[in-house]
């Protein structure tokens, strides 16, 4: 079956509650590894535009107002976005929601913002090169495109863990990396979430369109877990083996045209 936008948005408006509930608040894998790396990219964020594109409930966007920044939110889910909407009604931080595709984004000005942060989206959005051109189109020069997704080269088409008979992780299966297109994603049943559907692109996809929408590549991390979690997750860190998140920092030299 050939997915699309439509199909991924519709199995996030299925999903929201669920990644709300699993997602929406002291996630390890936020708390330790992704928001560190956001808020140290970005620095002082005091009274700097950023557009949170693929907002989700609205959990990076509510962080960014509250350490003062003037933050925009698109999202095209819109239960999804209704959960953004919910949890700002009792503590208003006045962030601007939009229900939209990152893609297309004619209601915001050019040269509008100052970063831009894409956190675990672009995997679950079709047209990416759509979305770079955009964040091109809307940085200001010299503005930072903040770019975290799922690592394209241990998420592919085909991939998990090989387990041996009592269930002990031995290594990671990863095949089909030049399959571009949508894949159906699991997530583990106790999260309640039904399959996903990603996008894959290669590595070098990505940077090439990056590099073609007019950014300079900063920085590459690939996250690795912190001494704490030893204590804290001693679970996770079989499984933090492998990179689950790749990040990369980019700057606008130019814009895309
Ligand atoms: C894994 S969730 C992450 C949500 C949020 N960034 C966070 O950190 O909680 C991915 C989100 O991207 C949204 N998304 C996927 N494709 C999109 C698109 N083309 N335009 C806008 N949002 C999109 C999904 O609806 C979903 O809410």
């Amino acid at each position: 079956m050939r997915y699309t936008q439509n199909d991924s948005t519709e199995r996030w408006n299925c999903n929201a509650d669920a990644w709300h509930r699993n997602f929406g608040g002291e996630d390890p894998n936020r708390r330790d590894l992704l928001d560190p790396i956001i808020f140290e990219t970005l620095g002082d964020i005091g009274g700097k535009r950023i557009l949170d594109a693929g907002c989700g409930d609205g959990y990076l966007s509510r962080k960014l107002a509250k350490r003062g920044a003037v933050v925009t939110a698109v999202e095209c889910s819109h239960r999804m976005l209704a959960l953004a909407l919910a949890e700002e009604q009792p503590d208003p931080l006045s962030v601007t929601y939009h229900n939209g595709d990152i893609a297309s984004l004619p209601f915001l000005a050019d040269r509008s913002f100052d970063a831009v942060v894409t956190n675990n989206v672009i995997q679950d959005a079709a047209d990416f090169e759509g979305a770079f051109r955009e964040f091109s189109r809307l940085l200001q020069p010299g503005g930072i495109y903040l770019h975290i997704v799922n690592h394209p080269c241990f998420s592919t088409p085909v991939f998990g863990w090989v387990k041996d008979g009592e269930g002990k992780k031995l290594y990671r299966k990863v095949d089909r990396y030049f399959e571009r297109g949508p894949f159906l994603v699991p997530w583990s049943p106790k999260s309640g979430m039904e399959p996903t559907i990603a996008f894959h692109r290669t590595l070098g996809d990505t940077v090439n369109s990056l590099i073609s929408c007019g950014f300079r590549l900063l920085q590459l991390v690939e996250p690795e877990p912190p001494e704490s979690w030893s204590i804290l997750y001693p679970e996770r860190l079989d499984g933090a083996r492998i990179p689950d998140f790749l990040v990369l920092v980019c700057k606008k030299e130019k814009t895309y045209v």
